[in-house]
């Protein structure tokens, strides 16, 4: 698959079959997609990726937590920061009307809304599970630049027939998982990922996301 391909098609998947991924194929990927760069090439990622009873284990440890705290647990890294300006706030609203439409979920059914969100906790039935660590010394360039990692592990999941779903909501959980994952003190969880075959009957991965006009995000000088 051409790059401009996969970029055009990923888009995050929200259902899956439960077609396993082998050891095989993750480690090939992972190996590819380790091209990313980073400034002074620090490849300031590790993750963690979990199938079969890790996986059962991470999604337990969640239902359990979240039990007893809906929230989740207090991080100082909160998944959006306080202020986000109105153009931002509206793209945010939009998303997540065009995904209710997409499952048939009205907007006052607050209930049935909770009750998807909290499908993120279950990785949507992903049978592979990506867990991206950061030392917590590093600044936010090396934030930055671990995003390019997981863009290009999304892309590469795409040219493999695969689909991902970036799942920063696992940041709600963040002591419960450095406990449970035994990260090194400076560690922390920065994001997960939901990975597999995408369902290709389930409505919700139909949903095909917006983006602003050329006009509203470049400014181009001197052409
Ligand atoms: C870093 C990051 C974290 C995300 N976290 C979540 C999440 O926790 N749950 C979820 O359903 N989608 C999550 N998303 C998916 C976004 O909602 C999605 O990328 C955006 O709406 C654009 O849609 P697209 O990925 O289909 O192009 C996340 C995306 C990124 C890049």
């Amino acid at each position: 698959m051409q790059v401009t391909d996969a970029v055009k098609r990923r888009a995050s998947v929200r259902a899956y079959l439960d077609t396993p991924i082998s050891e095989a194929e993750i480690r090939d990927w992972l190996t590819q997609a380790q091209r990313a760069p980073s400034g002074g090439n620090l490849q300031p990622w590790r993750v963690i990726v979990l199938s079969g009873p890790e996986r059962l284990a991470v999604i337990d440890l969640a239902a359990e937590v979240l039990a007893g705290q809906p929230g989740g647990e207090p991080t100082d890294r909160p998944i959006y920061p306080p202020e986000i300006t109105d153009v931002q706030k509206t793209r945010r609203f939009r998303v997540g009307e065009m995904m209710y439409d997409q499952l048939g979920i009205p907007r006052d059914d607050k209930g049935a809304r909770r009750k998807w969100f909290a499908r993120n906790f279950q990785f949507f039935d992903a049978p592979v599970a990506v867990f991206f660590i950061l030392d917590e010394r590093v600044g936010h360039g090396q934030w930055a630049h671990t995003g390019m990692f997981m863009q290009t592990l999304a892309l590469l999941a795409t040219a493999r027939g695969w689909g991902t779903c970036m799942q920063e909501c696992w940041g709600i959980l963040r002591p419960s998982l450095k406990a449970h994952f035994g990260l090194a003190p400076h560690e922390m969880v920065y994001c997960g990922m939901a990975l597999g075959h995408p369902d290709p009957d389930a409505a919700v991965n139909a949903l095909y996301t917006e983006r602003a006009e050329l006009e509203e995000f470049a400014e181009l000088r001197g052409f």
